[in-house]
């Protein structure tokens, strides 16, 4: 069962108890956020409202139902001063708004209750929807010039696999209903820049006769908020404690390449 705004609205907080009430299903996985980074930062008080204010009311909603909650936190809590993938336990220090307000909201779900999940993702993309990698596609067909930036590094992680990963740890908890969640990362192995993922997915569709992506640094490309020039998050931690096996970003990739032809069977990540 799926929740769009009608029935559950993030800038509603207060009403998000009454959808939990209405299905009272054995688990809820927040899926939904304000994701417009850059608009943050001049629309910061709905940012947080959708971000850390309902993520609060529905963690809450859930603990005093007994429904564990899946949320979903984001690789831009970090700084990118690291060099070396992010570990859970290291530091937070978010450099833009929407940094701010996710985290804000990954602090109010586990603090609501230790059986609660926050999952942090990074670079998501997907053959459906709108998102970095499509946009890429589309301006390659349009044969426009494409500039990106190869000086943010992190780990795109294909949105078929984070589904994956969720089936299967929903499934473990089903089974053991009174253990402890907490806090992981769940991204791709591996690492490249935004240009390197442009120009990689570019080949994986038109091989030989795929344009060329230029890169440029991120000050070329001006945006309103600021982002991590590093945020590669280790999945050790996932990886270990659920048994399940985050493939590395090419091989994500060369999936979502084949999704673009039709959607694939459940579980081929
Ligand atoms: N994309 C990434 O690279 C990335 C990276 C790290 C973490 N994440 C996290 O992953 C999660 C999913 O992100 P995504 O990329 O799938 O985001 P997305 O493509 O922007 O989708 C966000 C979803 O939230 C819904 N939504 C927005 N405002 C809402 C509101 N007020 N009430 C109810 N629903 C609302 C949207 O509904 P409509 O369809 O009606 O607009 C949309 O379905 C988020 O928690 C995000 O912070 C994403």
């Amino acid at each position: 069962m799926g929740l769009g705004r009608e029935e559950a609205d993030l800038l509603r907080p207060d009403t998000l108890g009454d959808a939990v009430e209405r299905y009272l299903p054995e688990v809820v996985i927040n899926a939904a956020a304000d994701t417009a980074v850059d608009r943050a930062e001049a629309e910061f008080a709905a940012a947080w409202r959708a971000n850390a204010v309902a993520p609060a009311a529905l963690a809450e909603a859930c603990r005093d139902r007994g429904i564990r909650l899946i949320h979903f936190s984001t690789d831009y809590v970090f700084d990118g001063s690291q060099r070396t993938p992010y570990l859970e336990s290291d530091p937070t220090a978010p450099v833009n708004a929407y940094g701010r307000a996710k985290l804000g909201g990954e602090e109010s779900v586990l603090n609501a209750d230790p059986k609660h999940l926050v999952f942090r993702l990074s670079w998501v993309y997907s053959a459906r929807g709108r998102n970095f990698a499509l946009t890429m596609l589309r301006l390659a067909r349009e044969g426009k010039p494409i500039r990106v930036v190869d000086d943010q590094i992190g780990s795109p992680t294909n949105a078929r696999c984070i589904a994956d990963s969720i089936a299967e740890i929903v499934g473990h908890f089903l089974a053991l209903p009174e253990e402890p969640g907490g806090l992981f990362h769940l991204s791709a192995a591996g690492q490249t820049s935004w240009a390197g993922f442009a120009q990689s997915l570019l080949n994986e569709v038109f091989g030989g006769v795929a344009p060329t992506v230029e890169p440029i640094p991120t000050s070329a490309y001006p945006t309103p908020a600021a982002r991590p020039a590093y945020s590669v998050l280790s999945n050790e931690k996932v990886q270990r404690r659920f048994g399940i096996r985050l493939p590395a970003w090419e091989d994500q990739l060369a999936l979502w390449a084949e999704d673009l032809n039709g959607p694939s069977l459940p579980g081929h990540c």
